[in-house]
C-alpha cells in the first residue's frame, strides 16, 4: 500500500506513523508517482508544496494550529503582519522544538509600509514578533499603497509605481533578513509593471485566491511562462465559500473513487496544478486531513480542472469597495503604465473573465 503525502521529503515516513487511526486519508492504493513536496525558487531554496495558512486564525487558537502543523509534518507556515497573530506563531514554533531552520516562514508587508523608509522597520516589527532572525518569504500583501499612518487612503504613486518599494525588499534580501521576496494579489499587467524595472531580484511568488470557484487559469499560464510561482490563497474557498465547495458533486465524486475526503481532493488538486497551497484550519483534525495530498489520476484531474475553469469566476475576497480605491485592484484600470508585451500597451486586467469576477 503506497501513499503519497506531501511534505519535507525526510520526514514523510515519521508523518504516516504519527497518524491517529482514523485520519481521513484512508490508504487506497495509489501509484508511487507523488506530487512535488517542494518547489525551488529561484534562489534555489526550496519551499514546501502545502502550508499551514494563518489568515482568520485568531489569538488563542493559532497557536495549537501551528503546534498540531508541525506535529503532522508541515513545515511552512504562512502569515502576515495583518493577521495580528505573529506573535502567538513565533512561540508555537518554539515550543514545537522543531528547529528554526526546518521550517518556512512567510510575513507580509502590509499596505502602510510602502514608502521606502518604512519597508525595513515594518519587517523588523515582524521578526521580532516570530522571534526570528530572518524570513524565508517576505511579500508585498496587496498592489496597493496607503499613505503613512492614514487610515486606508491611497498613495497613488507608490501604488502605481511598486519598483521603490520592491528595492527596499531587495536591500533585505541582500542583509540576510529576508531569503525570498515576492508578492501577492498581483495581476499580470501589475506584475509586468513591476518587473519592467531593472530588478536585482525578480518576484520569486505570487500569492492569490485561487480556488473552484475562481480558477485563474491565465494567471497561472502567464505564471509558468514566466517561471513565478503561484501561492493559493483560500483553496478550499474560505469560510465563506468552503461548505459549497466540499459538496460539489465532481468533488464528492473524486473523493469517492479515491477513498479520499472532498478537501484532499481539493488541496491535491491545487499541488498538481503547480501551485503552493495554503489552506487554513484552527480544527486538529482537519489540520492533519488537508496535509495529505495524493496525485489524482489524469482523467479525474482533468475533469475536475475543467469543471473549476468552465464557470464565470467568482472572487470570495475584494477589499476595493472597503478600501474606497477608485478602481477594482484586480482589474488594471488602476493606473498602471502596461509595458508593451507585443499587443500594444495593453491595459487588460488578468483574466479572460475579468467583467464576471465579482466579489463573493
Ligand atoms: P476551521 O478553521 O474552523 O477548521 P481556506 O483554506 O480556503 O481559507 O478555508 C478555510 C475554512 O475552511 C475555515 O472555515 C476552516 O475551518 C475550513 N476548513 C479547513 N479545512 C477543512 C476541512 N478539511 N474540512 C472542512 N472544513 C475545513
Amino acid at each position: 500500500m503506497y501513499l503519497s503525502f506531501v511534505g519535507v521529503r525526510t520526514v514523510v515516513r515519521s508523518a504516516k506513523l504519527r497518524l491517529p487511526v482514523g485520519a481521513p486519508c484512508r490508504g487506497v492504493q495509489r501509484n508511487l508517482s507523488s506530487l512535488p513536496s517542494h518547489y525551488t525558487l529561484p534562489s534555489g531554496d526550496k519551499i514546501p508544496a502545502v502550508a499551514l495558512g494563518v489568515w482568520q486564525a485568531g489569538k488563542g487558537e493559532v497557536g495549537e494550529a501551528v503546534k498540531t502543523a508541525l506535529k503532522a509534518g508541515y513545515r511552512h507556515i504562512d502569515g502576515a503582519w495583518v493577521y495580528r497573530n505573529e506573535e502567538e506563531v513565533g512561540q508555537a514554533l518554539r515550543d514545537s522544538g522543531v528547529p528554526r531552520d526546518q521550517v518556512w516562514l512567510t510575513s507580509k508587508l502590509w499596505n502602510t509600509f510602502h514608502a521606502p523608509e518604512d519597508v525595513e522597520p515594518a519587517l523588523d516589527e515582524s521578526l521580532q514578533k516570530l522571534g526570528t532572525e530572518y524570513i524565508d518569504l517576505y511579500l508585498i500583501h496587496w498592489p496597493i499603497a496607503f499613505k503613512k499612518g492614514s487610515n486606508n487612503e491611497l498613495d497613488p504613486e507608490l501604488t502605481a509605481n511598486p519598483y521603490p518599494t520592491w528595492q527596499k525588499l531587495e536591500e533585505l534580501v541582500d542583509k540576510g533578513k529576508v531569503r525570498n521576496i515576492g508578492v501577492s494579489n498581483f495581476n499580470i499587467p501589475r506584475l509586468r509593471n513591476l518587473t519592467a524595472n531593472p530588478l536585482k531580484y525578480k518576484p520569486a511568488v505570487n500569492q492569490v485566491e485561487l480556488n473552484y470557484w475562481n480558477p485563474q487559469p491565465e494567471l497561472l499560464q502567464w505564471a509558468k511562462e514566466n517561471n513565478l510561482l503561484l501561492e493559493a490563497y483560500s483553496p478550499l474557498g474560505s469560510n465563506k465559500q468552503v461548505k459549497e465547495t466540499l459538496q460539489l458533486p465532481e468533488v464528492k465524486a473524486i473523493a469517492e473513487a479515491l477513498n479520499i475526503t472532498p478537501a484532499q481532493v481539493i488541496i491535491s488538486w491545487h499541488v498538481q496544478r503547480g501551485t503552493v497551497v495554503l489552506p487554513k484550519s484552527v480544527t486538529p483534525s482537519r489540520v492533519v486531513e488537508n496535509f495529505q495530498v495524493v496525485k489524482l489520476p489524469d482523467e479525474l484531474f482533468n475533469k475536475l480542472e475543467k469543471a473549476a475553469t468552465s464557470h464565470p469566476p467568482q472572487r470570495v475576497l475584494n477589499p476595493s469597495k472597503s478600501w474606497n480605491l477608485p478602481f477594482d485592484v484586480f482589474d488594471d484600470d488602476g493606473g498602471v503604465t502596461v509595458p508593451d508585451e507585443g499587443n500594444n500597451g495593453e491595459r487588460s486586467g488578468a483574466q479572460g473573465w475579468r467583467s464576471g469576477a465579482t466579489a463573493v
